[in-house]
């Protein structure tokens, strides 16, 4: 894929030059990643019992997130991310997780209810919100119950900002709206602080 399409009007064009391009520095940030996840799916256990449960991570990146949440016994995670250097990294990185190479935009090869928990960490505040809406509903359809999202609540790191200002991210609209962007779609949905600028959004069906 070539840097034409970092300037290029799709976001999803846009979205997979840079995760392509950054996919080999994001697996050096693993170990840190995992440290980070720690709380955050400590606190998500305290709310939503993981053990036994069949969990979906979109956007799953290099994996560290679904590997985070794998150390609690979930009985399978799958994980899957548009960006085939991505899942290319995740496989490496993280064997025991299983991996699809799709657009969560479009989850038609799973059914409705298939999965106890869907989640997905530090996806949602990438997208515009017509586009958040639309992952929002296949999430919702392919789970039974959950919808965990973990990403961007309260103050956000300095170095981050940059991050998201080059990625042209919603971040700042995210953090404002999400909950209740989540409130209007789902019956219920909880905010729950975690450490880094970071936290929980759990929505029940
Ligand atoms: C900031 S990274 C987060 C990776 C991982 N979840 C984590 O927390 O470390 C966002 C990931 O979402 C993926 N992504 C964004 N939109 C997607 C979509 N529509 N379908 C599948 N993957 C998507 C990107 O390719 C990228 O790997």
């Amino acid at each position: 894929m070539s840097v034409i399409h970092y300037f290029s009007k799709d976001p999803d064009k846009r979205a997979k030059f840079i995760f392509n391009l950054i996919a080999p520095l994001y697996s050096k940030f693993d170990k840190s990643l995992q440290k980070g996840f720690k709380e955050s799916v400590k606190k998500l256990d305290d709310k939503v019992v993981i053990a036994g449960k069949s969990v979906l991570d979109i956007g799953t990146g290099t994996g560290a997130w679904g590997a985070a949440i794998n150390k609690l016994g979930p009985s399978h995670v799958t994980g899957i991310d548009f960006s085939e250097k991505m899942i290319q990294t995740a496989r490496k990185k993280h064997p025991e997780i299983n991996y699809k190479h799709i657009d969560a935009e479009n989850l038609s090869e799973f059914p409705d209810n298939t999965f106890d928990i869907v989640t997905a960490s530090f996806v949602l505040h990438g997208v515009k919100e017509n586009k958040r809406r639309k992952l929002l509903e296949e999430m919702k359809r392919v789970s039974k119950k959950y919808v965990v999202l973990h990403d961007f609540m309260g103050k956000t790191p300095f170095t981050v900002k940059i991050l998201e200002f080059l990625e042209r991210s919603d971040y700042k609209h995210f953090k404002k709206n999400f909950c209740n962007e989540l409130k209007s779609f789902f019956t219920s949905a909880e905010k729950i602080p975690a450490r880094y600028g970071s936290g929980l959004y759990i929505a029940e069906k």
